[in-house]
Order: structure tokens, then sequence, then C-alpha cells
């Protein structure tokens, strides 16, 4: 990614500008405040802050930069925001020099939608004339109505080898373009003819709107039943979800996501109702599309056929759902019927039962586990399950749960999973072999410190030490040179606070990862509400080096400790002298202290 362009994008445009233009901004207090359009509100609950280029809601925790605000507001892809917004700001990204092929590439997209919606349009043509006669009857036979046809785009592809291919033609497309856009197919003697035929047409569309490729299902005999678009420059299997473009709006209401298997399945939710789904498009459910529908809602509910195949994609599915830290509940249908037939059968009553019957994602894995794995699959299930969490911090929520999900004490799975207490237990290894020196390790008070990769109290701690540095930035290289690294227990902090000392100055957002920045872009905001200064300031100081100065006594000691006992273990008379005089000179200066 063209990092230079992020910044000077940040530089050179006003997130409150921005902003402003979807919402109505008033000052309050040296900073700007309106309602939050990710979440429904009418109270001004989200804060933008035009001096650090972020915004941060106060209801829903939506927080991000210029861009991030641009991308989802608009439903658009990083990339493309940062385009749309450089373009603004006049600002040249991506074609010179390090990507000469980038004017190539746009161009190609470019020409790639155009096929689309011309062939998309050529497709809904179809469906209304003579040639349609047989799939309209098939739409109306499963109960769709015409306003979710027209909804969701419908169209059909006659069952003949040329008549897309023809069309493009017309319009001036050669066929070797139709088929690297995915719209025609080419067999090894080198001929060309529709990839579709005789096929219903799903347009699958991206969250602007525009068409990317298409799903079709045979209407007579013949195999495969869903025939779906192929990779292309425009189009990646596994990134988006059919139907998000239309369900994104409700989805941010409601606060969740459906998500279910078919096409059929989806037009019916919508059609009885359910704006707020959205279907997984003939793969296994994806990370990168858990990343897309965690943007709008904060719970996904998985609705998957009862069979034995739809329960193994629901345990993948939602491991795959909790592991983002995303809620999730799973909807499971009677035997033999999917959503969409049921609905149609039933209406809203039958699938509200079984909502109502739907545990929530994590208990559905613990009862699958425990009903359907043997205890050492469980187990394993569990440690990989923790160890993926993609924020770390999410152990400290899970670790119990899961336990107490298993039978187990929380110490017990701890120990058995291999995972470190909340108390180190294993004594430091001392780093180096030279003699002891109490003050010596000042300023690389890391060493010889074992770090969790989260939780607990660990954790909780880190959030409280870091917030100081990230609310008085003046102090980060003073805090660095006493040693600050030697009191985070966790990982995760570390690395941010690495961040913060190596930032250059107003660059530090785009640094962050998704979980650094919002915990980062937090601590701001709280410092806006309540500014220590004078005296609080100074104690809080002093409180951070008191921390940092026992952190590193006991790490010290600790260090003495197992240095003396390797010179008894060895008899080695001189070295067991310095230890015990190096023992001395720091008991005495504990003295002095207090
Ligand atoms: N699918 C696919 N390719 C196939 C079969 C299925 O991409 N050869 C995908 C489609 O997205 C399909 C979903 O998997 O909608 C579920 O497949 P299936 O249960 O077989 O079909 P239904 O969605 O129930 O389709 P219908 O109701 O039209 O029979
Ligand atoms: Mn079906």
């Amino acid at each position: 990614m063209d990092r230079s362009a992020v910044e000077a994008v940040k530089a050179r445009i006003s997130i409150a500008d921005i902003v402003r233009r979807y919402v109505d901004l008033k000052p309050v207090s040296g900073r700007w405040m309106g309602a939050c359009p990710f979440h429904q509100e009418t109270k001004p609950s989200m804060s933008v802050n035009d001096d650090e280029g972020f915004f941060y809601c106060f209801g829903c925790q939506a927080s991000g930069d210029v861009i991030d605000f641009y991308s989802r507001i608009n439903g658009l892809e990083f990339r493309e925001s940062l385009e749309q917004l450089a373009a603004e700001a006049g600002i040249e990204i991506g074609n010179v020099p390090h990507d000469p092929h980038a004017a190539e590439r746009k161009a190609k997209s470019a020409l790639f939608l155009d096929m689309h919606d011309e062939a998309n349009a050529w497709f809904q043509r179809n469906l209304s004339l003579a040639a349609g006669d047989t799939a309209r009857r098939y739409l109306t036979d499963r109960g769709m109505t015409p306003d979710v046809i027209k909804k969701f785009g419908l169209g059909y592809s006659p069952d003949d080898w040329h008549g897309l291919n023809n069309f493009l033609k017309g319009k001036g497309r050669t066929p070797d373009q139709g088929v690297e856009a995915g719209l025609l197919s080419k067999n090894e003697k080198g001929n060309i003819y529709d990839r579709f035929r005789g096929r219903l047409i799903f347009p699958i569309q991206n969250l602007s709107g525009r068409v990317i490729a298409f799903g079709g299902r045979i209407i007579t005999d013949g195999e495969p039943k869903y025939l779906n678009s192929s990779d292309t420059p425009i189009y990646k299997k596994g990134d988006h979800l059919y139907g998000l473009n239309l369900a994104r709006s409700t989805m941010t209401r409601t606060k969740r996501a459906l998500l279910t298997e078919g096409y059929m399945d989806v037009i019916s939710l919508h059609q009885f109702g359910y704006t707020d789904s959205c279907g997984v498009l003939g793969t296994a459910l994806t990370p990168e599309q858990v990343k897309r529908l965690a943007g709008f809602c904060s719970r996904v509910d998985l609705v998957f056929d009862g069979d034995g195949a739809g329960r193994k994609a629901a345990l993948k599915s939602s491991r795959m759902i909790l592991l983002q830290g995303v809620a999730c509940k799973v909807v499971l249908m009677p035997d033999g019927e999917d959503v969409d037939s049921l609905l149609q059968a039933t209406g809203t009553e039958g699938f509200e039962e079984c909502m109502a019957q739907a545990p929530s994602g994590l208990d559905f894995c613990m009862t699958t586990l425990r009903n359907e794995f043997a205890p050492r699959e469980i187990m394993a299930w569990a440690k990989s399950f923790l160890s993926d969490l993609s924020d770390a911090s999410l152990q400290a929520y899970y670790l119990p749960r899961i336990a107490g999900g298993l039978g187990l004490s929380e110490a017990d799975f701890r120990r058995d999973a291999g995972i470190a207490g909340g108390t180190r237990s294993a004594p430091p290894r001392p780093t180096q072999a030279a003699p002891p020196s109490p003050n010596g390790a000042q300023g690389q008070g890391g060493q010889g410190r074992q770090r969790l990769p989260a939780v607990g109290k660990e954790d909780k701690d880190d959030r409280y030490f870091l917030k100081f540095p990230i609310q008085y930035p003046d102090y980060v290289q003073a805090l660095a040179a006493k040693g600050f690294e030697g009191i985070l227990g966790t990982q995760w902090a570390v690395a941010l606070w690495e961040k913060l000392v190596n930032a250059q100055h107003g660059q530090i957002l785009s640094q962050l990862n998704e979980q650094e920045k919002s915990f980062y872009i937090r601590c701001r905001e709280e410092v806006r509400e309540s500014v220590l200064t004078g005296r609080e300031l100074l104690e809080e100081w002093e409180h951070i080096c008191k921390k940092i100065a026992d952190g590193q006594q006991r790490l010290d000691s600790r260090q003495l400790k197992e240095a003396l006992h390797q010179a008894q273990l060895s008899g080695d008379k001189e070295r067991i002298d310095e230890c015990l005089r190096a023992f001395q000179e720091s008991r005495r200066r504990d003295d002095e202290q207090y």
C-alpha cells in the first residue's frame, strides 16, 4: 500500500470536513460532536477530533481515522476510499513509480465493471422476454414476489451458446475481454461461448452496489445446480457476501447479521422482512467475510441446515466468528428444510421458533464438542481456539467460559491447555552470566521477563500503564529512558509501546492495527474529558515511576538470587561473595528509599 499517500490524505483532508457531509457537527468544548451515523442515535454521541484526525462514538465505540470513516459510511474498501479522498485532495497515488501497472489495472477493473453492468441488463431483460417464461414461472412457483425479484436484480441467461457473446460484441467488447471478465468461457480448441446458459441469474454486488460477478441456477435438468463466476480482477471468492449491500443499512440498525448459505435463502429472508440477511456464496465462511460483517454489526447469527453437514459448517463458522470477538448464535433448521423452504412453508412463525431455540455460538461449540468429540480432540480444539484469537485480550473473556463449558476449573484448564496463569510461575532465567549489577539494567527492564500473550490482571495493568504515555505523549521518551517496557506484562502492550516510542510526530494512527487503534483512540478521548494537570499529573507520573522501579527491583533480586544459587552450586567462592555484597547493597538502598 502507498503509505505516503495515506499520510498525505490525512494531512491534507480535515476529518471534520468529511464527517460534516453526513452528520451535523456542533462545537463542544474544543471538539466537534454529532449524532453517530453507525448506530441508531439522535443524541450527539460521536466526537470528532480534527487536530489528531480521528472520530470516536461514545455510544457504539465506532472509531478510526478519516479513511475509516469514509469507507464505513460509503461502504467502500480502504483502497477505494483512499483513491477517492486522494482525488479530492489532488494527491497522486499508486501510479508512480513503484507500481507501473496500477493505471492499467484500474482501467481494466473499470472495463470489467462496465461489462458486468451490460451483462446484468441483458440478463434482466431476458427474464422479462418470452425466452424467460420458464424462469419466471420457476420463480413464481418458488414463491418469489416481483418486488424481491426486482430488489435482487434477478435475470435469466437463455439456453444459447452465443447470446451474451454477441450482445457484448455489439457493445464493442472483444470475446477475449469477455473471457477475462469471467462472463464467457473458452475451451481447449480456443472456442469462446457463454458461461451461463439456461440459468436463473443472481447478480453479486460489491458494497458500492456495482455488479462484480454472477451466480446461476439451472432451472431444468443439468449439472451443476449452481454455477458461479470464477475469480477475476474484480471478484475474489471468499471476500464478498451475497446481499450485503442490500442488508447493511438494516444491520447497522439491528446490530445483527443473519448469515445463511444459499442464494434463495437470502432472498426469502428479505422477502419475509429479515432485511439484515446475507449469504456466504458457495464457499466456507472466511475471516475476510467475518471482518466485513463485523464492521456493520456486533452479532452474526448463522442460519444453517440442521443436518450433519450444516452442523459441521456451523461449528467451523461460529468458531471463526467468535475468534474475532464477534457474538453469534446458531439457528439450525428442522431436518430436511432450509430457511427458504421453511419460510415459504410456515412463514415467519416457524423461523421465529427456530430462532428462539438458538444457542449462542459458544454454547453450540461446547455442546457439539462434548457430544461428538473425544477428550483429546476437545482439548486440541480449545487450545487452538485460544491461540488463534484475533485479539489476545479476548483470552480473558473466553478462558473461564470455555473452561466452564468443558466442566473444568479455570486453573486446571490453563494447566492442561498449557496456558500461562495470571501469575508468572516460572522463574525468569538470568539473561547473562556476568556479575550481577542491581542498577545495571536501567532502560532495559524487559530483560529476563517472560511475557504472556494476554490476559486478565496483566492485561488490565498494561492498559492502565499504557494510558499514561498515550494521554501525555510528552512523557514517552522519559518513560522509555526509565525502562517503562519492564512493567508491561503482555506482548500486545509491548508492541504498542514500541510503536509509541518510534512514532513520527502525528503519524501514530496509521502504524496501529485495529485493536491498538481503538484502544489508543479511547485513551485520547478520555483525556479530553478529564485531563490531569499540576499536582495530579505529577502524582500520576511518580506513581508510574515507582511501579517501574519496583518492577526493576523485583527482577534484580530474582536475578541476584538465581546468580547466588548458581554460584553456590558451582562452589565459586569469589562469586558468592560478590552476590552477597550486591544483596547488602540493594538492601541498603531499599532502606534509604523508605
Ligand atoms: N452452491 C454452489 N455451487 C453448487 C452448489 C451450491 O455455489 N454446485 C452454493 C450456492 O450458493 C447455493 C448454496 O451453495 O445457494 C447452497 O446449496 P444448496 O443447499 O444445494 O442449494 P439451495 O441454496 O437450497 O438452492 P435451491 O433452494 O435453489 O435448491
Ligand atoms: Mn433451498
